[in-house]
Parts: C-alpha cells; sequence; structure tokens
C-alpha cells in the first residue's frame, strides 16, 4: 500500500490490520539465544546503515531469537538488559509485527506473547516496504514504570532506552547479514488500537528488519 493511501486511510482513522496469514499461536516459545560469535565490534560498526529494500522471507526462529536477545533481552543474573534504560526502569516494551499476528516479546521467559491475531505490519509504517517485510519492530514506553522519573523527563529518557535498543537491533543486523531501518514516521494512535494499549503506553518507534532484497 501507498504512503499517500495510508495518509489518507490513517487520516480518517480506517488505516486497519489485515487478517494474519497463517497459525496465530497464543505464545511462540524462543529457543536459547546465542550470546556469542558474531562478527567483530568493530566490523559491525563500519557496516551499521539503514536498508530500505526487503525480501519477504521470514526470519527462522533461532534468528528471531537473538535478534530480540540482542535487541532488549535479559543479559545477567539480576535481570538486566542489553539496552540501558534511566534508574533501570526497563519502561521499552517490543512488540513484534508478524505476518500470523502482533507478538509481545515478554524478555523474563524470552517468549513471544500474542496481542493481536491479525498482520499489523503495513499499521508500521507509511513507507510501502513496512508491509511485505518478514517483521516490524515497535518500541512502546510504558509510563507507569517511570514514576520516578519526573514527568517533563519521561518521554526524553524512553527515547533514548529505545535508540539503545534499536542500535543493538542496527549491529545485530550488520553482523547477520540482515537489512533493517529505524522509522519515526508512523501512525501511533493506529497502532496504539491494533495493540489495544492503555492510557501509560506510547508508541515511539518502529523498525523494520529482514533480508535484503536481491540477496536471498
Ligand atoms: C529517530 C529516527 C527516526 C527515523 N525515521 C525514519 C523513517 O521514518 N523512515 C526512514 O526511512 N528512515 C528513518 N530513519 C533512518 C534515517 O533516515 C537514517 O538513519 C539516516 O538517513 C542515516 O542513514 P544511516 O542509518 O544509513 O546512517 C530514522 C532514524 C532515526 C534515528
Amino acid at each position: 500500500m501507498s504512503a499517500l493511501t495510508k495518509l489518507a486511510l490513517g487520516m480518517m482513522g480506517r488505516l486497519r490490520p489485515s487478517p494474519a496469514k497463517g497459525d496465530s499461536a497464543h505464545s511462540i516459545a524462543l529457543p536459547p539465544p546465542a550470546k556469542e560469535g558474531g562478527k567483530p565490534l568493530y566490523e559491525v560498526l563500519a557496516k551499521r546503515c539503514s536498508s530500505r529494500a526487503f525480501a519477504q522471507t521470514a526470519l527462522p526462529l533461532s534468528l528471531l531469537s537473538d535478534l530480540l536477545w540482542a535487541a532488549d533481552g535479559i543479559n545477567r543474573a539480576d535481570g538486566g538488559r542489553t539496552a540501558p534504560s534511566a534508574i533501570d526502569a526497563q519502561e521499552i516494551d517490543v512488540f513484534v509485527a508478524l505476518p500470523t499476528g502482533a507478538y509481545h516479546y515478554v524478555a523474563a521467559i524470552h517468549e513471544l506473547q500474542l496481542v493481536a491475531a491479525s498482520d499489523l505490519r503495513k499499521l508500521t509504517g507509511y513507507q510501502d516496504f513496512v508491509d511485505e517485510a518478514p517483521l516490524d519492530l515497535v518500541y512502546v514506553a510504558d509510563y507507569a514504570r517511570m514514576r520516578m522519573v519526573p514527568v517533563a523527563m519521561r518521554e526524553s529518557y524512553a527515547s533514548v532506552a529505545a535508540g539503545a535498543i534499536a542500535q543493538n537491533v542496527y549491529l545485530f543486523a550488520a553482523s547477520n547479514g540482515l537489512a533493517t531501518v529505524l522509522r519515526a514516521w508512523i501512525d501511533r494512535s493506529a497502532i496504539a488500537d491494533a495493540l489495544g494499549l492503555n492510557h501509560d503506553q506510547q508508541v515511539l518507534l518502529s523498525q523494520t528488519v529482514g533480508y535484503p532484497r536481491n540477496a536471498t
């Protein structure tokens, strides 16, 4: 769907999810993440870039598992995460829009839990590639976890935390030959409606991930 069509539908409040493609499993147990290997940091930094041409090929579950752990998984016995957050509020929830449905990544048990049994990918951004790429991540701040942070600082702190997660994804993509792009040009209210978010939750950013087009 073109950006113009999405903008028009969005303005009328009629940008809606598509039916799920395939089995919308209630939960998806992710295999244990690799946590080692990958390309050297400097090589990955040299390769990091935004790409907007994606193949439709799905990521294998093991790669999706590694991706989500790298993004914001638990990397320490005390529950610490791969991305920082102010006063360790861990206020960012990562949602994954797949053809089979939209899932919440529950880092504590490294599992995906279904939140919407429909294909939300086209809602996650105005650019047309988001519709067909195998997955779009959505970063949502939950301000209910930031009661200790002054109200005026909450959105900026949460945006920084989401940015750190996004950079983890960029580096993971560079290490694994994947394409990715972080996106702020998104219809936040359409996404919030489709995910069933509450008033404490705010959609901040989205990020598409997939194999580069012409490389698979
Ligand atoms: C906060 C933020 C929002 C962005 N929003 C979009 C977007 O909506 N669509 C898009 O195609 N790229 C988006 N980008 C990606 C930038 O366009 C990209 O990072 C920039 O052109 C530099 O290219 P590089 O990432 O390859 O270095 C965004 C980047 C950031 C940091």
